[in-house]
C-alpha cells in the first residue's frame, strides 16, 4: 500500500446505538408581537428604529451571525413542513440536495432519512442566542430555555446519525461548555476534536481580550469506525515550506512534504464572509467559509454519504456537501432564507474547486534560509 492508500483506508465497524432521551418539552416562549397576534414575524427584522440595545454587553457578542434573524423562532409545529420546500436531483457528479422548512427539532423527528439514522455527517451551526431586544419580538431565551433547546436538537441529530456518524456544532464560547458536557457525558459520544475556527476582525473590545474565534466541535458515535479521509484534506507543512527540512520529504508514513492540518484554523479564505467576499450572500452576514465545510466534508464523509444541516441558513453546508458528491439535507425555519440558500446550492461553490480539495500553507514565518526548524 503507498502513503495515500494506507491514510485513505476506512475504519467502519457497524455499532449498536441507543435512542436518545429526547428531550420532553420542545416549546420555545414566543414573545407576543405588537399586533397581539401572537405569531412570530418569520425572516424580517423589526425596523431599525425599533431596535433597542441588546441585553448582552455588545463586548461580550462574537461577530454579527444576521442569520439569527430575529422573530424566526416558533413554537414547534408551528410551520414545519414534511415535504421537501426545494429538492435538486442528483447528476453530472452532484449529490441530491433537498430543503426542509421548519423547526429543526420537528424535521430531526419526521423526515425519513432521519428517522432511520441515515445520516453519515450533520454539521450545525445554531443560532446563538445573542440577547437582541426588538419592538415587535424577543430573540432571547432565557438561558435554561435555550439549553433545553440546544439539548434538543442535540438529540435528534445523534438519533439521526449512523452508528458510524459524525456530528460538527460551530458554537461560541457562551455554549461550548454545556454541548460537550452533554455530548460526552449526558449522551456518551466520543470527541476527536475540539478545534477552534480563529479569525481576524472580531468585535472590537478595549476592557477584555477580543474574540477572534469559534469551537468548532467534533464528535462520533464511535471512534473506531468513523469515517476520515485524511488526504483528502492534507496541506503543505511549515517544515516543508517554511524550514526545507528534508525529513518531511523521506518520512515513512504520510504524504512528503504534506500533514494534516492543525486544530487551529485560519488562513487564506478563512476570515468571517464579510465586505466585498465573493462568496458573500445578500442577507446572510454569519455565512461560514466554504474552505471551512470542504475541510469538514472531505474528512468525515465520502461521495454518495448524506451530509445534514438542521441550521442551514445561507446554505454553506449544502452548497459544498451537493457539489462535493454527497447527497445532502437542510433545515430552515425562515422561508425567504431557505429559498436564497436553495439557489445558492443549485449554483454550487465560488471559492472551491470540487476536482481539487484545496491546499494552501498555513505557514506564518517567512520561508528560512537554512534548515533549522527550532
Ligand atoms: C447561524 S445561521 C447558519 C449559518 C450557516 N452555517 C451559513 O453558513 O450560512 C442559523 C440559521 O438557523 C436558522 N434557525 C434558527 N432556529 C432554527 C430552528 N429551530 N430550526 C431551523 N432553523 C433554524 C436561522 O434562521 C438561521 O438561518
Amino acid at each position: 500500500m503507498d502513503n495515500l492508500a494506507l491514510l485513505r483506508a476506512p475504519f467502519r465497524i457497524a455499532l449498536p446505538w441507543g435512542m436518545s432521551n429526547h428531550a420532553a418539552a420542545m416549546g420555545a416562549r414566543k414573545k407576543p408581537t405588537k399586533n397581539g397576534s401572537g405569531k412570530p414575524l418569520q425572516g424580517k427584522r423589526a425596523s431599525s428604529a425599533a431596535q433597542t440595545e441588546a441585553v448582552a454587553p455588545e463586548d461580550q457578542r462574537p461577530p454579527q451571525h444576521a442569520g439569527d434573524q430575529p422573530g424566526t423562532r416558533a413554537e414547534p409545529g408551528a410551520s414545519t413542513r414534511t415535504e421537501p420546500l426545494t429538492d435538486l436531483e442528483p447528476g453530472q457528479g452532484h449529490g441530491r440536495a433537498q430543503v426542509f422548512l421548519g423547526d429543526s427539532r420537528e424535521l430531526l423527528r419526521s423526515v425519513p432519512e432521519c428517522l432511520e439514522s441515515k445520516v453519515n455527517l450533520i454539521f450545525a451551526d445554531p443560532p446563538f442566542n445573542w440577547a437582541r431586544e426588538y419592538e415587535e419580538w424577543d430573540d432571547k431565551m432565557p438561558e435554561d430555555e435555550y439549553l433545553g433547546f440546544t439539548y434538543d436538537w442535540l438529540d435528534g441529530c445523534i438519533d439521526a446519525l449512523t452508528p458510524t456518524g459524525s456530528l460538527w456544532v460551530n458554537i461560541p464560547d457562551t455554549w461550548a461548555a454545556e454541548i460537550v458536557v452533554h455530548l460526552k457525558r449526558t449522551r456518551g459520544l466520543t470527541m476527536i476534536n475540539w478545534c477552534i475556527w480563529h479569525y481576524r476582525f472580531g468585535q472590537n473590545t478595549t476592557g477584555r481580550f477580543i474574540n477572534s474565534k469559534v469551537h468548532a466541535l467534533y464528535f462520533c458515535k464511535d471512534p473506531n469506525s468513523r469515517t476520515w479521509n485524511a488526504e483528502e484534506i492534507l496541506e503543505p507543512s511549515d517544515r516543508a515550506t517554511t524550514y526545507f527540512d528534508p525529513r518531511t520529504h523521506n518520512k515513512k508514513e504520510g504524504v512528503s512534504g504534506m500533514r494534516t492540518p492543525m486544530d487551529v484554523w485560519y488562513g487564506k479564505y478563512w476570515g468571517r464572509i464579510q465586505g466585498n467576499n465573493k462568496e458573500r450572500r445578500a442577507n446572510h452576514d454569519n455565512q461560514i467559509p466554504e474552505v471551512y465545510l470542504e475541510r469538514v466534508i472531505r474528512a468525515c464523509s465520502n461521495p454518495g454519504d448524506l451530509v445534514l444541516d438542521p441550521f442551514l441558513g445561507s446554505g454553506t453546508t449544502c452548497t459544498v456537501a451537493r457539489a462535493l458528491g454527497r447527497d445532502t439535507i437542510g433545515f430552515e425555519f425562515s422561508e425567504q432564507t431557505a429559498r436564497s440558500a436553495s439557489q445558492r446550492i443549485e449554483m454550487g461553490p465560488v471559492r472551491i474547486d470540487p476536482a481539487e480539495p484545496t491546499r494552501h500553507t498555513t505557514a506564518i514565518f517567512a520561508p528560512r534560509a537554512t534548515r533549522n526548524p527550532g
